[in-house]
């Protein structure tokens, strides 16, 4: 090969790397869009063409922010005795971030079977923050919170798969992120909040990034993803709708906070049918603690509307990461039984119990506790330094 024509192979070979691995994603084409790794965001029926009344419907159950007691006995006491038609406990998600986070209850999370995902780091205000974020201040927040999770609850690498961004500020850069963590690449992110439709073929499906999505952008300012990103999925946040179809909240604790148990039971059966009664695509109940918090009445309508819809015997209570499997490998409500992702998970136990846990306490950048079952990092994790060294 002569020096020429490979310094001009060369030069190519640059050009591609620094524009990066992320060509422009193109209208969805559902010929070449093809399972199990790619999906239209357009296609709103179920997925392997299973016909919606031998779809199972799924419910997941995603919680934000901080973990630490109070709220992990509210999450407990949600699913206390709530079993899935294969008899295994239902299980939420929790996606964490770290500030007052208890990282000793996050493994024992773990260990009984929730979903762990990632919050980023800080979760600092103001939200214009996220959205001006450049690259690698969203990769620091995003590997940050992974490598803490990993490091201080044991939380295996590969098992923290999924995202949901701050205030739902999801970005451009969010996505180069996420696709690009030093860990591997996300199987999934909950961020982009969208409406029910209302043309009777029912809310979306969780779809992939690899064409254009057809979701709106929920503002003019928040940046949609332009770029293409193969194989990684996006699961809607499809929003809690009122009687007349306006949009109440995309979590449930910004929607009507002093409504008592008749008026949420009313709220959650109602936008659970507009999945069940169309095409049972999944219906989310994402909150935040303080849900349960402003009156007993929320758990209580909460317990009752999950109590309702397990009887219905074709409804499931899984996590986002379940739900993928699923999508990539459909089953119907009876073959759901015996599908191996949807088995009651199996975990290691928490390495230490609450009296051998180690109780971290920082002056440094603020008045932090942090319990973990190692021992105490002489600093505070942060985004740019992870393990507290
Ligand atoms: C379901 O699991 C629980 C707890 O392991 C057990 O007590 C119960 O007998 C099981 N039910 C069925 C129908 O297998
Ligand atoms: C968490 O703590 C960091 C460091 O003090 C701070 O910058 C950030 O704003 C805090 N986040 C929240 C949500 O309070
Ligand atoms: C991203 O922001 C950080 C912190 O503000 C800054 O130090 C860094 O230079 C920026 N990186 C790029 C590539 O602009
Ligand atoms: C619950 O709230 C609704 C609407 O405000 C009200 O009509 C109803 O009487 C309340 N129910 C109870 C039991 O307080």
């Amino acid at each position: 090969m002569n020096l020429q024509y490979f310094l001009w192979l060369f030069s190519i070979f640059i050009v591609q790397q620094t524009r990066g691995q992320f060509e422009p994603a193109q209208h969805c084409d559902p010929n070449k869009c093809l399972p199990p790794d790619c999906r239209c965001s357009e296609d709103r029926s179920p997925p392997g063409g299973l016909p919606p009344e031998k779809t199972p419907q799924i419910i997941m159950v995603t919680f934000d922010d901080d973990f630490e007691k109070r709220s992990f006995d509210l999450y407990n006491e949600l699913f206390d005795e709530l079993r899935n038609p294969n008899n295994c406990s239902a299980m939420g998600t929790l996606f964490i971030c770290q500030n007052y986070t208890d990282y000793f209850l996050v493994e024992t999370a773990y260990s009984m079977g929730y979903e762990i995902a990632d919050h980023t780091v800080t979760h600092q205000e103001p939200t214009t923050y996220w959205e001006r974020a450049n690259f690698t201040e969203w990769k620091n927040e995003i590997d940050g919170e992974k490598e803490i999770l990993h490091r201080f609850a044991n939380i295996p690498y590969d098992e923290v798969i999924g995202f949901r961004a701050p205030f739902l500020m999801f970005t451009e850069n969010m996505f180069k992120a996420l696709y690009t963590s030093k860990f591997g690449k996300f199987t999934y992110d909950l961020s982009w909040p969208a409406n029910v439709i209302f043309d009777g073929k029912g809310p979306m499906y969780p779809y992939t990034l690899d064409y254009l999505s057809s979701q709106t952008c929920p503002t003019i300012d928040e940046p949609c993803p332009k770029l293409s990103y193969p194989g990684l999925w996006e699961v809607p946040n499809v929003n809690l709708m009122n009687k007349d179809h306006s949009t109440c909240a995309s979590m449930m604790d910004g929607c009507d906070p002093s409504g008592n148990y008749t008026v949420w039971l009313e709220i959650l059966t109602r936008n659970f049918h507009y999945h069940y009664d169309t095409n049972r695509a999944p219906f989310g109940m994402h909150m935040h603690p303080t849900f349960f918090l402003t009156t007993p009445d929320h758990m209580k309508a909460a317990k009752q509307f999950l109590k309702y819809a397990l009887d219905l015997e074709d409804v499931w209570i899984l996590t986002p990461s379940q739900i993928v499997a699923w999508m990539k490998d459909p089953q119907d409500v009876e073959q759901a039984k015996t599908f191996a992702p949807w088995q009651c998970p199996s975990r290691p136990k928490p390495r230490c119990t609450e009296e051998t846990a180690h109780n971290c306490h920082y002056t440094e950048p603020g008045d932090f506790y942090m319990r973990t079952c190692t021992p105490c990092p002489p600093h505070f994790p942060s985004p740019t330094d992870p393990d507290g060294n």
